[in-house]
């Protein structure tokens, strides 16, 4: 079943009919809330708020093993994870969609793993190509048959947070070849390769990264590139359950 990570702006689902709601409780203790079972074009999908429902739960206090441990014991074979972002590059302007083919994490001090020696014995995953290659296409696919323009690939930079960058963070990041600049990309996108689920990011460019314009960064605009661009994240969503 396909599952959603709904991000900053995507704390629910309209249009979905729910039928069931998960245990909010794993192994792993408490997800951002109860994974939710729905239909939605005819199709099964789950659903979880990434920050919980009402948005409380700030990037660094999620607890991203849970949630994917959650979505896994819920039926979930293949996960879109979505996020707002900063646009390192300047080519991208407030309101673009990206799908990364590639991320830097910068995170620091989160719970990051199942394989810590106590939850599962240890094992080193192979992390090259972070995003599974196949459910990236299908995602571009929905895209271009919803007839929104989405850019294809990309290095995501997952920042601790909450605080926004310096510019020479920033600049620091355009470096390392990052395109994009969020907060929640990682750990689920290596959780989800742990528990070889296949993942791909549907990112929303909300703002420019700082420094990339001379303007301060407000949550006035990102609020409005959130609500325009959330419209389209689930045009494209729709489109995906129809392929
Ligand atoms: N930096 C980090 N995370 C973000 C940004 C940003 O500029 N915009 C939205 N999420």
């Amino acid at each position: 079943m396909l599952a959603i990570v709904g991000g900053t702006g995507l704390t629910e689902m309209p249009d979905l009919e729910i039928i069931q709601r998960h245990a909010v409780e794993t192994p792993l203790g408490a997800a951002s809330s109860g994974v939710i079972q729905g239909v939605l074009n005819d199709r099964d999908v789950l659903f979880l708020p990434r920050h919980g429902h009402p948005h409380k739960l700030p990037p660094h206090r999620v607890n991203y093993r849970a949630n994917l441990w959650a979505l896994k014991q819920a039926g979930a074979s293949r996960i879109i994870g979505v996020n707002a972002v900063g646009g390192i590059d300047p080519g991208l302007s407030p309101g673009a969609l990206v799908v990364p083919d590639q991320l830097i994490d910068y995170t620091c001090g989160r719970e990051s793993t199942y394989f810590d020696g106590r939850f599962k014995p240890l094992q080193h995953i192979d992390f090259s190509w972070p995003y599974d290659a196949e459910l990236r296409h299908t995602l571009l696919r929905a895209g271009e048959v919803a007839g929104e323009s989405m850019q294809d690939g990309g290095v995501y930079g997952c920042t601790q947070g909450p605080r926004l960058e310096t510019a020479a963070e920033i600049a620091r990041m355009a470096r390392d070849g990052c395109r994009l600049v969020g907060m929640t990309g990682m750990p689920e996108a290596s959780l989800a390769r742990e528990l070889e689920i296949p993942y791909a990011c549907l990112a929303l460019v909300v703002n420019p990264a700082a420094g990339v314009v001379e303007t301060e960064i407000t949550m006035a605009e990102i609020e409005a590139a959130l609500e325009s661009g959330i419209e389209r994240v689930k045009r494209v969503i729709r489109s995906l359950l129809a392929e």
